[in-house]
């Protein structure tokens, strides 16, 4: 169990600057007590994701891949990474960056082969590693030999894989529902005389579950991964995979007369059959975890979603991140938030997980959203402070953090100066709504500025080298020009930098269990300036406080008056004030 002792001396971090004083330390040389308790790797760990093709080039071509991963697996490990996410880098036409697969049994050529990703999994390994594969089951490619034969014509064995229906008696699509990128989720198929659903891109066809064959066929997909050895999947776009037995056109919600697929089929009953079938055929008896992308899966939601009685081990909720949309289809249609609404809902995430035996991945970015810096802080916020507080929350959750690459960093979001400078479909398409929905081109490029998916796709910053060190040749996406400060050997050798300050909150977290699984209880809920909480477990209590705000904040200092600090992002602090971005770890005696 957990140690008792409390030592007096410091606590070396190796980083000079960073406070780290005793009172909670744990003993030196025994089992670190994490690594008893009853949780399994996968809840001790942190997990980071890479978008691979933005990774580490290995061969010159401008595109990251599998070697290129290998290539750095230390600086993973550095940070207490033990699951590694990686985005899709199976066989596809890249329509959607690898989120439309024409393969599953194959790796794209622009990541490597299959021998490149044993070898992956192999090293990773060594290293306490594991790699998570992306499982995007909701649809394929339209290339995929599967969707070839299903459209081939109405009369064959996979004729039924696919959500097919016919026109309205006016020709035209056999809904309304616009499709999560824009325009109608329905595509004509000449040969059929039918429509083909895409709750994505047009050239990403939806798969139909209602068909056992179908779900045989993605059950047998993950079992090929899980015997490559690797420790779990994400599930990508998961909600959608159940559809309504009828289809009926929904209340227009904007100007094009369409309504949000999402609001017609995301989490449609039915939805935990199909999940809890994929659970007993892949996730029991195996040493891996399951997290889905559950877009429409609120916290109340949760206690069927996860849990030892749930389908998935863990699911990613999207409230904090939309807490600033009005419209997710429109970027321009924004609303204020405050600090209070921000903190309540993950107060309420963390509710849930508490005493039902859940569990929950925290996480600020990933490969869909703006970096955390610009989404949740003042427009004037310091980029270096800002990332350490950010950092603080991200690290110090009840749960599994998932760190997107570069977040490690401070990464900031790009603003190129125009819409033709970005390379994802989805922003140029967001952007065209918003212009359909009478903005401004400067206001549509305002809000690409804030919600582009691209942001969190520029290359890795290794050094100050040409184009970050991400590739020999020339980058399929431009290098963010701030990557001569902002990169990983610079800020190693920085003892200030985001990236040691994560590497400490790390080190940390692996020494005190009560920051994995101790119980959470948030302090000064009103506050729009702080956002405090306790983390407590049998043995230990700590105490973190952030201010998430610019200006200097105080705080009554009762809740630290019997307590230590551990680490500190300016320093040592002075209980019942913390400056602009301070973020500070007490630990109670
Ligand atoms: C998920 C992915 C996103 C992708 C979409 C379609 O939302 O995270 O990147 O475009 O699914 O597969």
């Amino acid at each position: 169990m957990l140690m008792k002792k409390r030592w007096i001396v410091p606590v070396v971090l190796g980083l000079a600057g960073l406070l780290a004083f005793s009172a909670c330390s744990a003993e030196p040389d025994k089992k670190s007590a994490a690594d008893s308790s009853e949780l399994s790797w996968w809840q001790k760990t942190i997990a980071y994701e890479i978008y691979v093709r933005s990774f580490k080039d290995s061969n010159g071509d401008g595109i990251g891949d599998l070697k290129g991963i290998t290539s750095e697996l230390d600086h993973l490990k550095e940070l207490g990474v033990g699951a590694v996410w990686l985005t899709p880098c199976y066989q596809s036409p890249q329509a959607d960056n690898g989120y439309d697969i024409s393969d599953y049994y194959k790796i794209d050529p622009a990541y490597g082969t299959m021998e490149d990703m044993e070898k992956l999994i192999k090293e990773a390994d060594k290293r306490g590693i594991k790699i998570v594969m992306d499982l995007v089951f909701n649809h394929t490619s339209e290339e995929n030999e599967w969707f070839k034969e299903s459209r081939s014509g109405k009369e064959n064995d996979k004729s039924d894989w696919y959500i097919w229906a016919d026109p309205k008696k006016d020709g035209g699509p056999p809904t309304n529902w616009r499709s999560i990128f824009g325009g109608s989720a329905w595509e004509y198929d000449e040969t059929r005389k039918q429509y083909y659903l895409h709750t994505f891109l047009k050239e990403q066809p939806d798969l139909n579950w209602a068909n056992p064959e179908v779900r045989q066929a993605l059950i047998d997909v993950a079992n090929f991964w899980v015997e490559k050895g690797v420790g779990g999947f994400r599930m990508d776009a998961i909600t959608y995979i159940k559809k309504p037995e009828t289809f009926a056109d929904g209340k227009p919600d904007a100007a094009d007369g369409r309504v949000g697929i999402h609001s017609m089929t995301a989490n449609t009953e039915g939805i935990l059959d199909y999940l809890s079938e994929f659970k007993s055929a892949v996730r029991e008896g195996k040493d891996i975890f399951t997290v889905g992308e559950a877009n429409g899966v609120s916290a109340k939601d949760l206690p069927d979603w996860v849990g030892p009685e749930g389908v998935l081990d863990m699911v990613f909720e999207f409230g904090h991140v939309n807490i600033d949309l009005l419209d997710e289809m429109n970027w321009c249609k924004t609303k204020d938030w405050k600090l209070p609404d921000l903190k309540a809902l993950f107060t309420d995430s963390q509710k849930t997980t508490m005493g039902n035996d859940t569990w929950y991945p925290m996480f600020l970015e990933n490969h869909d959203q703006p970096r955390s810096i610009n989404h949740f802080l003042p427009e004037n916020a310091d980029r270096i402070d800002g990332g350490k507080a950010l950092a603080t929350v991200l690290l110090t959750m009840r749960g599994t953090p998932f760190i997107m690459q570069g977040e490690e960093l401070g990464f900031v979001n790009v603003e190129w100066p125009s819409i033709d400078n970005y390379n994802d479909i989805s922003t140029k398409n967001h952007y065209k709504f918003a212009i359909g929905e009478g903005y401004s081109e400067e206001e549509a490029l305002d809000g690409v500025h804030h919600f582009s998916r691209d942001s969190a796709r520029t290359p890795m910053h290794w050094d100050t080298s040409r184009h970050a060190g991400f590739t020999k040749g020339e980058p399929w996406i431009p290098v963010h020009d701030d990557y001569k400060t902002y990169n990983v050997a610079s800020e190693k050798k920085d003892k200030d930098s985001v990236l040691n300050w994560y590497i400490a909150l790390a080190k940390l977290r692996k020494e005190h269990p009560e920051l994995i699984e101790g119980d959470y209880k948030e302090l000064f809920p009103d506050s729009d300036q702080i956002y405090a909480y306790t983390r407590e477990n049998d043995s230990e209590k700590m105490t973190v406080l952030v201010n998430l705000s610019t200006k200097k904040a105080e705080y009554d200092a009762a809740c630290v008056s019997d307590a230590e600090q551990v680490l500190g992002s300016k320093g040592e602090t002075k209980p019942g004030t913390l400056e602009p971005l301070e973020a500070v770890i007490f630990c109670n005696k």
